[in-house]
């Protein structure tokens, strides 16, 4: 369908940086996640890209093709946005088919009949067609939407938090179907989200948007377990990396808590007494009778399958671990723990930057 590259996007109102430097690139069929919490310039990028705003500085370009003159029409980019647009007097039908309508695109109504029908079985929302659009519960007004989007058979589709407004339950039967219909349409996906359940389940790549600029960039796999930096780390996963200050000493690592905790191969680029953080995710930090950690058993979270049990070191420093559900902890219980060696991240302790990328 489409390939879309951001070329050093900067975009400023008044004196205010909303994006700086942007670079992305979008490969055809790919389903791109933008993941950034409240003001980090989401739907300023989306907007940028749908011709609703002019880029300060940089290109865009769609297919290799600059579309700076571009206007919204031939761009052909649909935009879904989070609260839902329909036209509330006229059936679901009638809303699916207003895109089609306009006479500069010509299509017959034996084709416009066709395309509707297949969109709200591909959505599941034939049984709603005759109805009136104000009479939908939000996630069948959400459907809708995404259909309007759909019947018109874009080359982008540029997605606004669309699922946000939904409760949990609709929120993840909505992802599943859209990964889906992106699977099946083969288009181009940009989905803004500030979730980061929704970004890790639904991106092919992720684009970690902070204050304007861009992080990282990566599968939600590089993204999760090689972070650029302590920001990254902690965007994604839940519950959050645990980030663990202290130093390295002979090959092991000196919390300024005062336990230690072995390391394995590859650390060899930090020098011995470097500030650094130890980044480790819960579900690699174990408790074990014979470890080298002591904490005290802060709290304790079922959650089914897995309990998440918040430990409490030293001076009061908390860290997370996820065990079977069958590990029985009482609150204060003393305990021993510690983590795998070879899934520790290291972090310079000053500048948040991962030893993987900086040295
Ligand atoms: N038209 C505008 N005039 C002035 N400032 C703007 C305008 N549009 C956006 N901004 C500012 O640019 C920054 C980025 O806004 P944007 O709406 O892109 O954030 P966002 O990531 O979509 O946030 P949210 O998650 O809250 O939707 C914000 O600080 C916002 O106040
Ligand atoms: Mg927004």
């Amino acid at each position: 369908m489409a390939h879309i590259e951001l070329k050093g996007i900067t975009k400023t109102f008044g004196n205010h940086v909303a994006l700086k430097d942007l670079n992305i690139e979008i490969a055809d069929g790919e389903f791109f996640v933008l993941l950034g919490q409240t003001g980090a310039g989401k739907t300023t990028t989306l907007r940028l890209i749908a011709a609703l705003e002019k880029p300060t500085a940089g290109q865009i370009l769609i297919d290799g093709q600059d579309v700076a003159d571009w206007g919204a029409a031939e761009r052909d980019v649909a935009l879904v946005l989070q609260q839902y647009s329909l036209y509330p007097r006229y059936t679901v039908r009638e809303n699916l088919e207003f895109p089609l309508k306009p006479r500069i695109r010509r299509v017959e109504p034996a084709e416009i009949k066709e395309r509707v029908d297949r969109v709200a079985k591909t959505l599941r929302i034939e049984h709603l067609l005759d109805r009136k659009t104000d009479r939908l519960s939000g996630g069948e007004m959400q459907r809708v939407s995404i259909g309007r989007a759909i019947v018109r058979k874009p080359r982008v589709f540029l997605m606004d938090e669309p699922l946000s407004a939904l409760d949990a339950k609709l929120r993840e039967a909505l992802r599943t179907e859209l990964k889906n219909l992106q699977m099946n349409l083969g288009a181009t996906f940009l989905f803004v989200t500030h979730d980061q359940i929704e970004a890790m389940s639904m991106g092919d790549k992720i684009g970690v948007l902070n204050n304007g600029h861009l992080v990282q960039t990566g599968t939600p796999h590089e993204i999760y377990n090689k972070p650029v930096n302590t920001f990254v780390a902690r965007a994604v996963g839940s519950p959050p990396m645990n980030l663990i200050d202290g130093t390295l000493e002979g090959g092991e690592a000196v919390a300024t808590e005062g336990y230690r905790l072995p390391l394995g191969q590859g650390h060899g680029i930090a020098t011995d007494g470097r500030p650094l953080t130890f980044g480790i995710r819960p579900e690699d930090l174990f408790l074990d009778s014979g470890a080298p950690g002591e904490a005290r058993v802060h709290d304790v979270e079922n959650h089914g399958v897995e309990k998440i049990v918040t430990l409490r070191t030293g001076n009061g420093e908390l860290l997370q671990a996820t065990v079977p559900a069958r590990t029985e902890l009482e609150i204060d219980e003393s305990v021993r723990f510690s983590w795998n060696p070879e899934k520790v991240v290291l972090f310079d302790g000053n500048s948040g930057v991962s030893l993987r990328y900086a040295s």
